[in-house]
């Protein structure tokens, strides 16, 4: 697909449709969550707030399921969280069902927190060893005063059923439950209040691998059977490319990327997705085998002083690449649509398209040109991507 640096896209997109107006139920526009930072045990000082989220916007139509996704500590859990109004957000709006929920209080915000409902990502810590599973379960129903007792107790039965657990479980405890069991637990949970927005905060990465497969065909069917729509939060690329119709890439509490899942896996723009996908195995031993990882050089900066320009500047390969410009450092990069649907924040993501950086993430060959150029040669940014057949070079890719 040839490049059209500048103009309407980098490239068509295969699925980028944009979400649609009148199906929205979650708008978040320029969302800001700052926590203060203080010093002095008697007379508190401000000195400074950790930037958790900083100008977050996107959409998520009803029914549909947007992933976050982003390293640890890049603002995932505090976007949730923030959404849920478990926090008062420092700046931004949050559009729930047309309704401005930003600000609300009392009554009218617990009636819609009935709305939204979170799944936890450790199913051991998230439930209180306390209570029995009925207790559990039926608890969001009788916060919300919901029903009588039996009514509720006959809910819960029914809702373990739906989670597939035996619904005489009901007086059992959580630690006579196996990881997956508890996680079904969660989700049963969540699901009580008949919620239409559920936030999964990494539902399945504290289980086995066996299980994880499970949790999801159980979150997908949920979806299917009662229109569920999910903020589905993950630390990596792996899970969320079958259960998200979009995926947005966090890092340092900005998005950086924005697109259909087809997209975003066939076609990463911004430097740091690359990096992220490069770390996804591919289930083709041949092509894995002449795959090498980005290994993005340092750690993730303090989100109290983010970096200059590009937050991602301190650790960017493409910067590397391209002489370090001055404008990584002193520009900060908005969101800006390459093709329909899809955003990328950096100034210079034409260049991404079609690297072998790129091709390398979303496991397509990469071909020797006359004379064998290293991988990672300037050769390989320029020109259009070359056919799928060519021989492929052997491993030997700069570690960032
Ligand atoms: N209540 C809080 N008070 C102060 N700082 C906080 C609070 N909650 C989160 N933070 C900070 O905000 C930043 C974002 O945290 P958050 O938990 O949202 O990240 P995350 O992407 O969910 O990470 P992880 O993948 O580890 O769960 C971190 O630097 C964290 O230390
Ligand atoms: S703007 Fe510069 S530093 Fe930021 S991602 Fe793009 S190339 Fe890298
Ligand atoms: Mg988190």
């Amino acid at each position: 697909m040839s490049l059209a640096v500048g103009g309407a896209g980098v490239y068509e997109p295969a699925t980028g449709t944009p979400p649609a107006g009148d199906r929205i139920l979650l708008s978040v526009t320029d969302l800001r969550m700052y926590f203060p930072v203080t010093e002095g045990l008697i007379f508190e000082r401000h000195i400074g707030d950790v930037h958790a989220v900083d100008d977050v916007s996107f959409e998520l139509p009803r029914g549909q399921t947007l992933g976050l996704v982003g390293e640890s500590g890049c603002g995932k859990s505090t976007t949730g969280r923030t959404i849920l109004r478990l926090y008062r957000p420092t700046a931004g709006r949050i559009v729930f069902d047309g309704v401005d929920i930003t600000k609300l209080g009392g009554e009218a915000l617990r009636q819609t927190r009935r709305r939204m409902q979170m799944i936890f990502q450790d199913p051991y810590a998230s439930l209180n060893p306390r209570m029995t599973v009925g207790g559990i379960v039926g608890e969001p129903l009788s916060v919300h005063k919901i029903g009588t007792p039996a009514e509720r107790r006959e809910r819960v039965a029914e809702l373990l059923d739906v989670v597939g657990l035996n619904p005489n479980f009901l007086n059992r405890y959580p630690h006579e439950f196996s990881g997956g069991q508890r996680q079904r637990i969660g989700v049963a949970r969540a699901i009580a209040v008949n919620p239409e927005l559920i936030i999964a905060d990494e539902p399945i990465s504290a289980l086995d691998v066996s299980i994880q497969a499970q949790i999801i065909n159980l979150m997908e069917r949920l979806q299917d059977e009662f229109s569920l729509t999910y903020l589905f939060i993950a630390h990596d690329l792996s899970v969320v490319r079958h259960v998200s119709n979009r995926i947005a890439v966090m890092y340092l509490g900005r998005i950086v990327e924005l697109a259909s899942s087809g997209d975003l896996y066939a076609h990463p723009l911004h430097p740091y997705s690359v990096a992220l996908l490069s770390a996804v195995p591919i289930p083709d031993p041949v092509i894995e085998a002449r795959r090498r990882r980005i290994i993005l050089k340092g750690d993730v900066p303090s989100p109290v002083n983010p970096p200059s320009g590009c937050r991602f500047h301190t650790r960017c390969w493409l910067r590397d690449r391209l002489g370090n410009p001055e404008r990584c450092t002193t520009e900060d990069p908005a969101l800006r649509t390459l093709a329909a649907g899809h955003e990328v924040a950096c100034h210079f993501a034409e260049e991404v398209d079609a690297s072998i950086e790129q091709r390398q993430a979303i496991g397509v060959p990469v071909p020797m040109a006359a004379g064998g150029p290293a991988l990672g040669a300037d050769v390989a940014l320029s020109g259009a991507v070359p056919s799928a057949s060519a021989p492929i070079v052997p491993p030997e890719v700069p570690q960032y």
